[in-house]
C-alpha cells in the first residue's frame, strides 16, 4: 500500500486546494466506511461532500460502471448517440419536477450552473442574473459570479461576470431589481449548502415564484447538493411544490462518478439551438451508466424514504444533544439526511471534527465561516451506524466542553 501520501502530496499537489483534514489518507471504501492507509476503519458522514448517495462501492453501481467500461468509455454525444445518455435522460424525466423535461449533461455542479446561466441568457435574450447572498453555486468563473457563501472564493478574481446582481433574500429588494434591470433569471438554493444549511421560507419561495412570472424571469433552482433524496424528497423543490424553469443537478446523481446536468422543459430547451453549448466529456457513458444505476438503487432500496426516516431520527437525537450541550450547540437544522449543527464557533467546530476523525468518524463543516458541522451520510446509512456516529460525536462534545 502506498503511504505518506500527505507528505508526498505537499511537493506535487497544488496548495490551492482547501482541505478539511490535510493529513488524512485513505485507501478504499465500502458502504458507509472509509479505510485509512493507517489500517483504521472510519464511519463516513461526509459522503464525499454529499456525492456518494448510495454509499461507497455499491455492487449495483460497480457492476453497471464495469459493464459500461468494457462496452464504450467515450465517444462524445456530439459524434454519436449512445444508450446510457438517452436512458439516463429518460429515467430522470420521470423523477424531476419538470414536465416534458429535456437534459444537458456535464461533469460537475459548477458546469451545471454554467449551463443554466447560459441557457437562461440565450433563451431570454436578456443579460441579467440575480443570485441570493450567502449562496454557493460553484467555482468556475460564471458559477463563481453568483457565489457569495464565502467572499474569499471571489478574492483575486474580480471582475467576474457583468450584470450579476447579488441580493438578500428579501422580496422588495428582488422586485426592485426585476423592475429596473433586464433580468434573464434568478438562481437559488432552497437549502444553502455551503452557506450553513439554512432553508428558505415557504412564503418567500411562493412569492418569488409569482414575481418571476410577473417579470418574465426564469427561476433556476440549484439542487446540486439537495437533489437525489438528500433532503428527504427526490428534489427539495417538492417541499415547496415548486416547478423550476431550470434545475441544476450533480453530486448524488451518479454515486461519486463525475456527472452533472440541467433539466428544463422542452419549450425552453428548444430555444437553445445546436452548437450554442456543448461538452466533450459531458454525459460520459460510464458516468451515465452509474447515474442510471443510482436512480434504480434509490428507487429499489427506498433511499428517499430512508432519508426521511433516518433524517428524522438523527435530527431528534441531535436536538437532544443541543438541549444537553446548550452552551455549545446553538441550532440544529436542515431536512432529510442534510442536517447542520450550528456552533457559531469555528475553533470548536475544528476541534470536534478532529476529535471525531481521530476516533473513527468523518464529519465536515459548512457555513460561511465554518461554524456548522454537517451530517450528510450516504442515504443507505442504518440506525445502528447513526447511533455509532452519535456516540463519537457526543464524546467530541464532552471533549470540546472541557478544552
Ligand atoms: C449547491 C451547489 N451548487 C454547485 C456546486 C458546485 O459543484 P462542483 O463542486 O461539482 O463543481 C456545489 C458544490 O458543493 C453546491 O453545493
Amino acid at each position: 500500500m502506498q503511504k505518506n501520501l500527505a507528505e508526498r502530496g505537499k511537493k506535487v499537489v497544488s496548495p490551492v486546494l482547501g482541505r478539511y483534514f490535510p493529513e488524512f489518507e485513505i485507501e478504499k471504501s465500502k458502504g458507509c466506511h472509509l479505510f485509512g492507509t493507517d489500517g483504521k476503519k472510519y464511519l463516513d458522514f461526509s459522503s464525499g461532500i454529499a456525492a456518494c448517495s448510495t454509499g461507497y462501492a455499491h455492487p449495483k453501481i460497480v457492476a453497471a460502471a464495469a459493464k459500461q467500461l468494457r462496452k464504450l468509455i467515450h465517444i462524445c454525444i456530439g459524434i454519436a448517440n449512445y444508450e446510457p445518455y438517452i436512458v439516463l435522460a429518460e429515467k430522470l424525466s420521470k423523477v424531476v419536477p419538470i414536465k416534458s423535461a429535456q437534459f444537458f449533461f456535464c461533469q460537475s455542479g459548477s458546469e451545471a450552473v454554467e449551463a443554466a446561466i447560459k441557457l437562461a441568457k440565450y433563451a431570454q435574450k436578456k443579460p441579467g442574473i440575480v443570485a441570493l447572498r450567502g449562496a454557493f453555486h460553484g467555482r468556475t468563473l460564471g458559477a463563481l459570479s453568483v457565489t457569495t457563501s464565502k467572499m474569499k472564493y471571489r478574492d483575486g478574481y474580480e471582475p467576474l461576470l457583468p450584470e450579476v446582481y447579488i441580493v438578500e433574500p428579501v422580496l422588495d429588494e428582488i422586485e426592485k431589481i426585476f423592475a429596473s434591470k433586464s433580468i434573464a433569471a434568478i438562481i437559488i438554493e432552497l437549502i444553502f449548502g455551503e452557506g450553513g444549511y439554512i432553508t428558505l421560507h415557504q412564503e418567500f419561495v411562493q412569492k418569488l415564484r409569482v414575481l418571476c412570472g410577473q417579470y418574465n424571469v426564469l427561476l433556476i433552482v440549484d439542487e446540486v447538493q439537495t437533489g437525489f433524496g438528500r433532503s428527504g424528497k427526490w428534489f427539495a423543490c417538492e417541499h415547496y411544490n415548486l416547478v423550476p424553469a431550470i434545475l441544476c443537478l450533480a453530486k448524488g446523481m451518479a454515486s461519486g462518478f463525475p456527472l452533472g446536468g440541467i433539466a428544463a422543459g422542452a419549450e425552453l430547451m428548444t430555444k437553445w439551438p445546436p452548437g450554442a453549448h456543448g461538452s466533450t466529456f459531458g454525459g460520459n457513458p460510464v458516468c451515465c451508466a452509474a447515474g442510471i444505476a443510482t436512480v434504480e438503487v434509490i428507487q429499489k432500496e427506498k433511499l428517499v424514504q430512508n432519508s426521511v426516516k433516518l433524517g428524522a431520527y438523527l435530527k431528534k437525537k441531535l436536538s437532544a444533544l443541543q438541549t444537553k450541550y446548550s452552551q455549545l450547540i446553538k441550532e440544529v437544522r436542515g431536512k432529510g439526511l442534510m442536517l447542520g449543527v450550528d456552533f457559531q464557533d469555528a475553533d470548536k467546530v475544528k476541534k470536534i471534527m478532529n476529535y471525531c476523525l481521530a476516533h473513527g468518524l468523518v464529519l465536515i463543516s459548512t457555513g460561511g465561516d465554518g461554524t456548522v458541522i454537517r451530517f450528510i451520510p450516504p442515504l443507505i446509512v442504518t440506525k445502528k451506524q447513526i447511533d455509532a456516529g452519535l456516540k463519537i460525536f457526543e464524546a467530541a462534545l464532552n471533549n470540546a466542553q472541557l478544552h
